[in-house]
This record gives structure tokens, C-alpha cells and sequence, in this order.
């Protein structure tokens, strides 16, 4: 079959499409046939060799996947030759956890082998792009909004880098939940439109305005209930002051850093809450959950680009240039 593998860590140029060996089942696992892999920052980073979370060499990265089922082991009940089906990528062991397209080869290849407890068959009429996109994104902003930071009726949200493809999944999350004000930032003023039309309320360009002072203006000093943060430790400071009283603070990214001074002082003052978020501790609901809203349409997958197998370097480049709105979708 042919696969985009990684045999050293680098530049996109790292990716080769080469021939791999079809993987062979055992008898929990399913063989897929893979139509599409949303890319993740995590793809990104896991090929730069700078995760916190190492993968082994060579590598098959991919850990958004949807396809078609085309082999089945022998004690797997409830799943069939050509069914159609979303891959849940966290694998739970007695001991933690593991990752597929982390700790496991994944879908940027013609087939993929998984657990059969870690396959989700696509209902309806959701495309195999739509249902790619929503393991890590969908549920990153389902189960860190709801599960994580609670977001009530009313409250107020912000949210980081609206274009990312989480960025665009939590806005549209906090619309479904009732946010009274939803406030987008993002690093150009394009990208803060696209945001617009997914439901923010107001936007703020981090390149060129002070997101702190904006945020300020906008709720009239109160400062907001939830922040859906994917930058980290540059954005630090300023974050917490744009939170209000019993704000709650989502760590969920860390594209800026990973040091900051704490500041005691304000989290002690306004109560806030500051709440790590990793989408492979979601429970499988929260998946379930995304990918209903998906198909009722409460949420919609914000496709940027699609690039053939052959072309996943591109596809890594195409991010890390900071381009995309929205999801990367490879098929295979
Ligand atoms: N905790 C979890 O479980 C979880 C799950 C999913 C994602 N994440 C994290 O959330 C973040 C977004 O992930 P994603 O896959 O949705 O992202 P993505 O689609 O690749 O988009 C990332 C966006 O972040 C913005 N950004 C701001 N500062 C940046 C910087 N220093 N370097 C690169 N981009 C920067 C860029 O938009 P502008 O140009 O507009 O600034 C960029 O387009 C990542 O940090 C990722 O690791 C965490």
C-alpha cells in the first residue's frame, strides 16, 4: 500500500509517500480503508520531533481518520465488510492510554489497522471529510467547554485562534450552548470575517490590536466567564485579564510556549479557575456527542483545503505557513 512516513524528524520534507507493507490484523482489530485524515497541529509537531509526546521511527502519522471498513478479525461482533466508520483515537489500556497516529501508526496510509472498541460507524448522510474532523477538534471543544469549563446559557466566551480548526469548533459550540457574547481572535482580518459568519460576536486581530484592552472595551471592564485558550504562555498575562470574576480559564493549547509566571495575585482575587484540557481524556460521549451535532448541522466542519496522499507535505507546510481556516483534510 502506498503511506506518507517519516523516518527522521525535520521540515515537511521529512514526509515521503512510499510503498509500506498492508498492515495484518489480529483478532480485536478492523483493517480500514482510509478516505480521510483531517490534519491536527499535533501532526505538526509530532513530525518536527518537538512533542512532549515522542513517536517511534519510522512513523505513520494521522490521527483523525474516517473510512471503510474492509477486513474484520475473527472475535469482532457489530462490524461488517463496507461499513462506514470514524476512528476514536485514544486507545485505553488497564494502564493509560495510547494514541493512534502517536503511539501507533495511523491513517495517512491506503489502510490502517485499529482496535474494533475504537471504531464509531458514521450515521447518516456525513461525509467521510465532515466525520474526519471530529475527533480531536470537535470534541477538544465539546468536552473542554462543557465537561471541562462548564459554559452556561448567558456567559461570556472568548476564544483564540479562530482559525485554527478548533478555534473554529469551539465557536460554534459556544453558539449551540447560548454564549450571550462570543469574542474571536485570530491573527488576520480575513480570518476574523470567516469567524464572524461562524458566530462571533466580535473580533479581535492579536497582530495588530491589544486583545486584553479590546476585550475590555467590549464587556464594559466585566471580562469574560470562559476562555478558550490555544496559545499558552505568550497570551498568559493578558488572559488573565481579560477574565471576570469566577472566570475559568481552558488550557488547550501552547503554540505560544509553555512557561509563564503564574500571577497569584488575580487568580486568587477573581476566583478564577484554571482548567487543563486533553481531548484524549474524553470520554467516548463526548465524541458521540460532536458528531451528532454534525450531522443535525449545529456545527459544521470548515474544510480550508484537501490535499492528495501524495501530497502530505504540503498539507504540513500548508499549515505551519499559518494559512488554513478551518481543517486540512488529506485523502487518501
Ligand atoms: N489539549 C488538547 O486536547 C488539544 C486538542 C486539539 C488541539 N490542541 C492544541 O490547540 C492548538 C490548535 O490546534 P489546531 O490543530 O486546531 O491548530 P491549527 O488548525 O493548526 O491552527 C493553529 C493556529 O494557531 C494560531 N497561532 C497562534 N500563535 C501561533 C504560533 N506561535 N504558531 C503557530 N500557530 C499559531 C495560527 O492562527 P493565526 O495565524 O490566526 O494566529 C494557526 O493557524 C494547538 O496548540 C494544539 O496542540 C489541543
Amino acid at each position: 500500500m502506498k503511506a506518507a512516513i517519516y523516518h527522521e524528524f525535520g521540515e515537511s520534507e521529512v514526509i515521503k509517500y512510499e510503498d509500506a507493507d498492508k498492515p495484518a490484523i489480529s483478532s480485536e482489530e478492523v483493517l480500514i480503508n482510509v478516505k480521510s485524515v483531517s490534519l491536527n497541529q499535533l501532526d505538526v509537531r509530532l513530525r518536527s520531533g518537538k512533542s512532549p509526546r515522542p513517536v517511534d521511527l519510522p512513523h505513520i502519522g494521522g490521527i483523525d481518520i474516517a473510512g471503510v471498513v474492509s477486513e474484520v478479525g475473527s472475535n469482532v461482533t457489530g462490524l461488517s465488510e463496507g461499513d462506514k466508520v470514524v476512528v476514536d483515537p485514544t486507545v485505553r489500556l488497564e494502564k493509560g492510554f495510547e494514541v493512534i497516529g502517536v503511539n501507533r501508526h495511523g491513517g495517512l496510509a491506503e489502510f490502517v489497522k485499529i482496535p474494533a472498541r475504537n471504531v464509531v460507524p458514521i450515521a447518516g448522510g456525513l461525509s467521510f471529510d465532515d466525520a474526519a474532523a471530529v475527533p480531536i477538534c470537535s470534541v477538544t471543544a465539546w468536552y473542554g467547554l462543557v465537561e471541562r469549563a462548564n459554559l452556561r446559557a448567558g456567559e461570556k466566551v472568548l476564544v483564540h485562534a479562530a482559525g485554527s480548526g478548533t478555534g473554529c469548533m469551539a465557536i460554534q459550540v459556544a453558539k449551540y450552548l447560548e454564549a450571550s457574547l462570543i469574542i474571536a481572535t485570530a491573527g488576520s482580518d480575513e480570518k476574523l470575517e470567516k469567524a464572524k459568519e461562524l458566530g462571533a460576536d466580535e473580533v479581535i486581530n492579536y497582530n495588530t490590536q491589544d486583545f486584553a484592552e479590546e476585550v475590555k472595551k467590549i464587556t464594559g471592564g466585566k471580562g469574560v466567564d470562559v476562555l478558550f485558550d490555544q496559545i499558552g504562555a505568550s497570551a498568559w498575562e493578558k488572559n488573565i485579564k481579560c477574565l471576570g470574576n469566577k472566570g475559568r480559564i481552558l488550557l488547550v493549547g501552547v503554540v505560544g510556549g509553555v512557561k509563564a509566571d503564574l500571577m497569584f495575585g488575580p487568580l486568587i482575587m477573581k476566583d478564577i479557575s484554571v482548567l487543563g484540557v486533553t481531548v484524549f481524556n474524553a470520554p467516548r460521549s463526548s465524541l458521540e456527542k460532536a458528531l451528532k451535532l454534525t450531522l443535525d448541522k449545529y456545527i459544521k466542519t470548515i474544510i480550508d483545503k484537501k490535499f492528495p496522499l501524495s501530497e502530505t507535505a504540503a498539507a504540513h507546510k500548508h499549515i505551519e505557513n499559518r494559512a488554513q481556516f478551518g481543517k486540512v483534510i488529506i485523502n487518501p
